[in-house]
């Protein structure tokens, strides 16, 4: 059996930078026609030449690939509407973080006051730069996400023309506020799609299952595969593929982050047959992404076929989810 997916695009995807770049790059531009790529590396990305800078260091290390970065700018509440019209053809969206809430996030927003939002929201609204939000309070774990989704409504009716992408949710409270709100969208990963907090910690820890958000219980992750399998158009892929090098992650103080970015189409094959929604995927990998994000990458078939992949028991110093372990389908060629 073959599956021909074309254009691929993963809207969600941290590829580090120097030596990492190196490996990380060159997997997700073999089978992506393009990436949206994090800004939370050392330092962040927020200035239009480190923008720039950065962009040039992932093409210099994918070698001639058929690959499109789509870069993103770190969230500053300081950006107003002269530094962002100047930069905004190099610039596909900007990322907010919440102020400590994951790796590298030091530098990001505390408090959710509007007043102090707006400049930057209303220049976003008006070059149409879609905001992508880490969506997570600093409460109880478990209920971070599901605290933050009212901060998501607040920003929605307040910025109503802003598209705000809710990234990798993972609560059936964040698939929920989708329908509430016409600007409101978001992106899935492939883990959140497979995984609850059993696989995690339920028997032995597992550190490279382990990122940020957790994953949760059987009825979010099922409200999440809902509505990947079943094309909800406000829904799109991203990985979250976030590489640790192996001490980072099996060490005291494990790094979150769960890095899929060269399994995850043979992951998503898996998912959606065993949904019987195959059909579906096209629309999940990359239709939707081009239509909320209005953008048009470079032409990529990648052809699935369902035979064995025994995934690498690592890429570099880089533990992949599922090491050492047996897919269902694997990457027959890209064109
Ligand atoms: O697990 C995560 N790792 N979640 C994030 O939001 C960031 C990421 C990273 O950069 O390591
Ligand atoms: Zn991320």
């Amino acid at each position: 059996m073959h599956l021909t997916l074309n254009d691929p695009l993963d809207m969600h995807l941290h590829l580090r930078d120097h030596e990492m770049l190196k490996i990380t790059a060159p997997l997700s531009a073999h089978s992506f026609s393009g990436a949206l790529i994090m800004p939370n590396i050392i330092p962040p990305v927020d200035t239009k030449q480190a923008l720039l800078d950065y962009k040039h260091r992932i093409i210099e290390a994918i070698d001639n690939e058929n690959f499109t970065p789509l870069m993103t700018l770190f969230f500053r509440d300081t950006y107003n509407y002269k530094f962002l019209s100047d930069m905004h053809d190099e610039l596909t969206a900007i990322k907010l973080y919440p102020a400590g809430i994951t790796t590298n996030s030091e530098g990001g927003v505390s408090g959710f006051d509007l007043e102090k939002l707006k400049t930057p929201l209303t220049a976003m609204s008006e070059l149409g730069i879609p905001l992508c939000i880490h969506g997570e309070t600093n409460g109880f774990v478990m209920d971070r996400e599901a605290e933050f989704v009212p901060i998501y409504e607040k920003l929605a009716t307040a910025f109503p023309q802003l598209k705000i992408i809710m990234e990798h949710i993972t609560t059936k409270e964040s698939v929920q506020a989708l329908d509430r709100h016409a600007n409101l969208y978001a992106t899935i990963t492939v883990h959140h799609l497979l995984i609850t907090l059993d696989d995690v910690a339920g028997g032995m820890l597992k550190p490279h299952l382990f990122c940020k958000p957790i994953a949760k219980r059987s009825e979010d992750r099922d409200a999440l595969i809902q509505v990947a399998v079943n094309a909800h158009p406000k829904v799109m892929f991203g990985s979250d593929s976030a590489p640790h090098p192996k001490s980072a992650k099996e060490c005291c103080g494990c790094a979150a982050g769960i890095f899929t970015a060269p399994i995850a189409l043979p992951l998503l094959a898996e998912l959606f047959e065993a949904h019987d929604k195959l059909d579906n995927l096209q629309s999940f990998i990359s239709d939707h992404a081009k239509n909320i994000y209005n953008i048009t990458p470079p032409k990529k078939s990648v052809t699935l076929k369902k035979e064995p992949f025994d995934v690498p028991q690592s890429y570099g110093d880089i533990i992949p989810m599922r090491a050492g372990e047996t897919l269902k389908w694997k990457i027959a060629s890209v064109q």
